[in-house]
């Protein structure tokens, strides 16, 4: 049968790398929808798209040539023949990647992305803003993986290898969950959706936890 399992969270939560270390674990598949807004948004700017032009993202956006891989072990972003897996981290996508996921004909066109990824797959892990409300509310494991507002900057801090100062990374980190939630609530808990806090747990123990949640 059908197991999905829907992960969302804030910036720095470590949901990324705690929902790829549980899809290899359970052996299903995994989508990193913050990965095709971020190749959506790398496409706009390749195509010198005007990002305050709401039409403009819409049409780039519906002609998108992506395809994202689902294995966990090995995580390949395409835009048509460009490999665009390293270039969507840089820091000029995730300043201007909310202006992407703001435009809500952007936003229904990855949606239905997502969910033709999700139901090919039938067994995945799949991690956002918005999967366990909108993408798949129907998901049979539902959870907010959240972290304090310090667990989160350090974490991401170390990620990006102490190459930012503290101001830049705050700005990237904080900034972005206001631009984020300003436009609709991407990390309250809905009804249904278990809290994971992993502000006081180790990376193993988060992944545990929420592997614990998945009765196959
Ligand atoms: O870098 P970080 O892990 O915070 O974010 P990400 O998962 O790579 O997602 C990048 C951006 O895509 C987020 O800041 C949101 O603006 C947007 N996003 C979204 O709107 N809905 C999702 N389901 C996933 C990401």
């Amino acid at each position: 049968g059908r197991m999905v399992v829907a992960v969302d969270g804030p910036s720095g939560s470590g949901k990324s790398s705690v929902c790829r270390a549980a899809a290899t674990t359970l052996g299903a598949a995994y989508l990193d929808t913050g990965a095709m807004y971020r190749a959506a948004t790398w496409y706009c700017l390749e195509q010198e798209v005007d990002l305050d032009d709401h039409k403009a993202v819409a049409v780039a956006v519906e002609e998108l040539p992506l395809n994202i891989s689902t294995n966990p072990d090995h995580q390949v972003i395409t835009v048509g023949e460009s490999d665009v897996t390293a270039a969507i981290r840089v820091a000029l996508i995730s300043e201007k990647v909310s202006q992407v996921a703001t435009n809500p004909e952007a936003r229904a066109l990855l949606i239905a992305a997502q969910r033709a990824i999700i139901d090919r797959e039938g067994f995945i892990v799949a991690e956002g803003r918005d999967i366990t409300t909108v993408v798949a509310p129907d998901a049979q494991v539902r959870v907010l993986l959240t972290a304090s507002a310090e667990a989160r900057l350090r974490r991401r801090g170390a990620q990006l290898g102490g190459t930012q100062d503290d101001e830049a990374l705050r700005r990237q980190v904080l900034d972005r969950d206001t631009k984020d939630s300003a436009a609709s609530n991407f990390t309250v808990a809905a009804d249904g959706v278990a809290v994971l806090d992993s502000s006081e747990l180790s990376f193993q123990q988060t992944v545990d936890s929420l592997i614990s949640r998945v009765q196959l």
